[in-house]
């Protein structure tokens, strides 16, 4: 596989970054991350929109323009033969001796694209199937709405899920959902669609964002604000939303099981909806 590094296409054999990479010391770095449908990439702009937020969040700067970023993105997507898959964007604060201030203006940031390639990502059996979801406290930072590296306590959740037979995890906060370990969470009650509302507390997806959108063009009802885990357990359906799970029915949450236990309409709709237009 061919990667990008610091301004360089290498075989990912020939890729390096220093050990003293703030994104490695001090999870100091942001990332993207953009899927692929039949060599086209889903919602470029949207995610590079959010990287650049993410960056001032950080007091970094966009190292590369966004004709420069779209076109790495698509070497590594030809360059790779990538159909279906992923791209991923990692952007660290760079290299600099061990210290918790940030490093001089002017030291070089880390730049690392890579794909990973996903054959039929868009026709995942789990999508007909449904996922199960555990609820566990949410125990992470303050600062969710800026994508950082810092993914441990979501790897943490996601084996949590794991060992109790599940797919992921709903993360909950003073006694509200927040989100799922990589991607956002809803809940259908007679026919209203209800999704936290952006804040710190979460990642504004750009899957979310879109979703949104077609939701209401199709005259569905959308609810912005917190739900309880009861509520969601009580709901009629659930689902979730990020760029490489699209809309992806939940059909138990704990031990509830929703309606019949297979993904209702809603989720399924705006699944088809969402592939049909984003592709
Ligand atoms: N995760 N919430 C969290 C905590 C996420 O990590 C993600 C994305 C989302 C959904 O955002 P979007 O729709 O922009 O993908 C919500 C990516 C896919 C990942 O870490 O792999």
């Amino acid at each position: 596989r061919t990667v990008y590094v610091n301004g360089e296409f290498l075989p990912e054999e020939q890729a390096k970054v220093s050990v003293f990479d703030r994104g490695f010391l001090f999870a100091d770095g942001v990332y993207e991350v953009t899927s692929v449908l039949g060599g086209k990439l889903i919602d470029f702009a949207g995610h590079t929109k959010r990287l650049d937020r993410s960056l001032k969040e950080l007091g970094m700067e966009m190292p590369l323009t966004e004709d420069e970023l779209l076109g790495i993105h698509r070497h590594l997507v030809e360059e790779n033969g990538i159909e279906d898959g992923l791209v991923y964007l990692q952007i660290t604060r760079g290299a600099a001796d061990r210290d918790f201030a940030y490093p001089e203006a002017g030291t070089p940031q880390t730049v690392v694209l890579f794909t990973q390639a996903k054959p039929g990502l868009a026709d995942s059996p789990q999508a007909e199937r449904g996922i199960r979801v555990i609820t566990i406290p949410d125990e992470r930072w303050g600062r969710r709405d800026i994508k950082t590296v810092q993914l441990l306590y979501p790897s943490m959740g996601k084996m949590m899920a794991k060992a109790e037979g599940a797919d992921d995890a709903w993360m909950v906060e003073d006694d509200c959902v927040t989100e799922g370990t990589s991607n956002n969470a809803y809940i259908v009650k007679n026919g209203t669609i209800v999704t936290r509302h952006l804040g710190t507390e979460i990642l504004h997806g750009i899957t979310r964002s879109a979703v949104l959108r077609f939701a209401r063009e199709a005259q569905m009802k959308v609810e912005e604000r917190a739900f309880t885990p009861d509520e969601a357990k009580e709901a009629d359906e659930a689902f979730i939303t990020s760029a490489s799970s699209f809309v992806m029915p939940v059909v138990q949450i704990d031990e509830a099981t929703l309606g019949d236990g297979t993904p209702g309409p809603v989720a399924r709709r705006l699944r088809e909806i969402y592939l049909e237009e984003s592709r």
